[in-house]
């Protein structure tokens, strides 16, 4: 076997699935069609310098209509998973009542024209695109949100759960929480200390009540819900920085998964904030507790984490303890201020030893590795589904018409090593997708961050496979083929060993 493809592809076992993510907002423009109501990212990108240059997500990669093509592109990548979200504003354009059944419908014909080509759909219920009459109300600072969070998933998982298995509740919950509701970075743009605790907790209620919707809907469907994950280590060995680090696991990596898997908040968390401020009310800690079948991870770097030199003792030290990046260009990673004094939460910071991607996040491949062995140390066996993985690059078409995105294979083919090593460990991991399968909207960045493993130029909306996508083809199809070799062998062919 000197075929390099087939080396790595041999990695994983035979019913691994490899797929694309994409999300709704990020690529379907059409915002007004078929009744969709207004969310909270429209109104969040038409405010004036929420996203760089002032994009919009009005047209994007133009999915909505283009779906059927999509599809067939999607299916010539050989893929057997695709990861979308549903945008709950074509389901309910108020974020309440019923079905609105044009929007749905959408979804029912990519659902049939996926598994028509026999790829999975893989579907997020809420990729952050809140129905804006709800946020009118509160949004998710508001304990009601968690109620009509459940009757929209329960509306989805009866109309599509025939044929569709695996159902992911939320993508990121401490991402859109943290930046929507107290950093004010992404939608809806809102900054309170008081609100992020409070949608904090109203987004595990709604994990916990979303779950039980769906299973009394159909009991047999796999629900599971996807999070962003980082190994942190601290800075250096002092206790400060080791303090600093273990709070800044409990805050990124623990605030949604524990509650849910042991129904109780990280302590961590709960010695540094004002208890009262998450407004947790008699019951929830037991009915929070709803075990997932699956957990999704998205992991884009590891997070190195200091503690802040003053402390200010009037606040608690979740604001005040962690060092920013400010080195970073964009997204996740360099949170910034908050208040006035206030540095950062928690950021990749200090010795970064590899390379930077455009969004200023550092490659480190063994991050992903790292997140779901620990995963699967305190969950043993439990399955684990890599939702996202990619970079973003400067990369467009040479003169030659092809995008030469050798630093993006190098990043696929090290992350899908780096999970291979993981199953090797005794991860009990499902499946790998490639964030993402177009170029799209990056939120706050706009367009500028280029993520595909398939270029979109957006004036022509014309669709280029770039060299990652070629070469991620490639190593699927080595794995199909390995496969085979495996199944169709008969004994008669097998070698005699006496
Ligand atoms: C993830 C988001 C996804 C995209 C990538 C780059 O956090 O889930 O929508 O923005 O980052």
């Amino acid at each position: 076997m000197t075929d390099p493809h087939a080396l790595l592809a041999a990695r994983f076992p035979a019913d691994f699935r490899f797929g694309v993510a994409t999300s709704a907002y990020q690529i379907e423009g059409s915002l007004d069609a078929d009744g969709r109501g207004p969310s909270i990212w429209d109104t969040f990108a038409s405010r004036a310098n929420a996203i760089e240059r002032g994009e919009t997500a009005a047209i994007a990669c133009d999915h909505y209509r283009r779906w059927r093509d999509d599809i067939e592109l999607i299916a010539s990548l050989g893929v057997d998973s695709y990861r979308f979200s549903i945008a709950w504003p074509r389901i309910q354009p108020t974020g309440r009542g019923p079905v609105n059944e044009a929007g749905l419908a959408f979804y029912d014909r990519l659902v049939d024209g996926l598994l028509a080509k026999g790829i999975r759909p893989f579907p997020t219920l809420y990729h952050w695109d809140l129905p804006q009459a709800l946020e009118d109300e509160g949004g998710w600072a508001t304990r009601d949100t968690a109620e009509r969070y459940a009757e929209y998933a329960a509306l989805v998982a009866d109309r599509l759960g025939d044929r569709v298995g695996e159902w992911s509740l939320f993508n990121e919950p401490y991402i859109f929480t943290s930046r929507g509701y107290l950093l004010g970075r992404y939608a809806p743009g809102k900054r309170s200390l008081r609100g992020f605790l409070r949608s904090v907790h109203t987004v595990v209620r709604a994990h916990a009540l979303g779950y039980r919707a769906i299973k009394a809907v159909q009991p047999h469907l796999k629900v599971g819900s996807v999070f962003a994950m980082a190994p942190v280590e601290p800075a250096t060995t002092s206790d400060a920085d080791i303090e600093a680090a273990r709070y800044g696991d409990a805050l990124f990596n623990r605030i949604f998964i524990d509650p849910l898997m042991q129904g109780a908040y990280p302590q961590a968390f709960l010695d540094g904030v004002p208890i009262r401020a998450l407004d947790i009310q008699e019951g929830d800690m037991a009915a929070i507790h709803t075990p997932l079948d699956f957990i999704g991870v998205n992991c884009y770097y590891r997070l190195i984490i200091s503690a802040g030199e003053q402390l200010p003792d009037d606040l608690p030290l979740l604001f005040f303890g962690i060092r920013a990046d400010t080195r970073g260009t964009g997204g996740h990673a360099d949170f910034t201020v908050t208040q006035d004094t206030v540095t950062s939460l928690l950021s990749a910071f200090g010795r970064s030893e590899g390379e930077r991607t455009e969004m200023g996040w550092e490659i480190w491949p063994r991050a992903l590795h790292d997140v779901l062995v620990s995963l699967n140390i305190q969950y043993p066996g439990l399955p684990l589904h890599v939702c996202e993985s990619g970079c973003a690059f400067a990369d467009k078409p040479g003169d030659d018409g092809i995008v030469h995105d050798e630093s993006r294979i190098a990043y696929h083919r090290a992350h899908l090593s780096s999970v291979a090593d993981a199953i090797g460990a005794g991860a009990n991991v499902r499946s790998y997708h490639a964030w993402s399968l177009y170029d799209n909207f990056e939120w706050a960045s706009g367009y500028r961050p280029r993520f595909g493993i398939v270029h979109v130029d957006y004036k022509s909306q014309r669709r280029t496979l770039k060299q990652s996508a070629e070469w991620y083809r490639e190593m699927i199809r080595a794995a199909a083929a390995t496969r085979t070799m495996v199944i169709t062998r008969s004994p008669a062919d097998r070698p005699a060993y006496r």
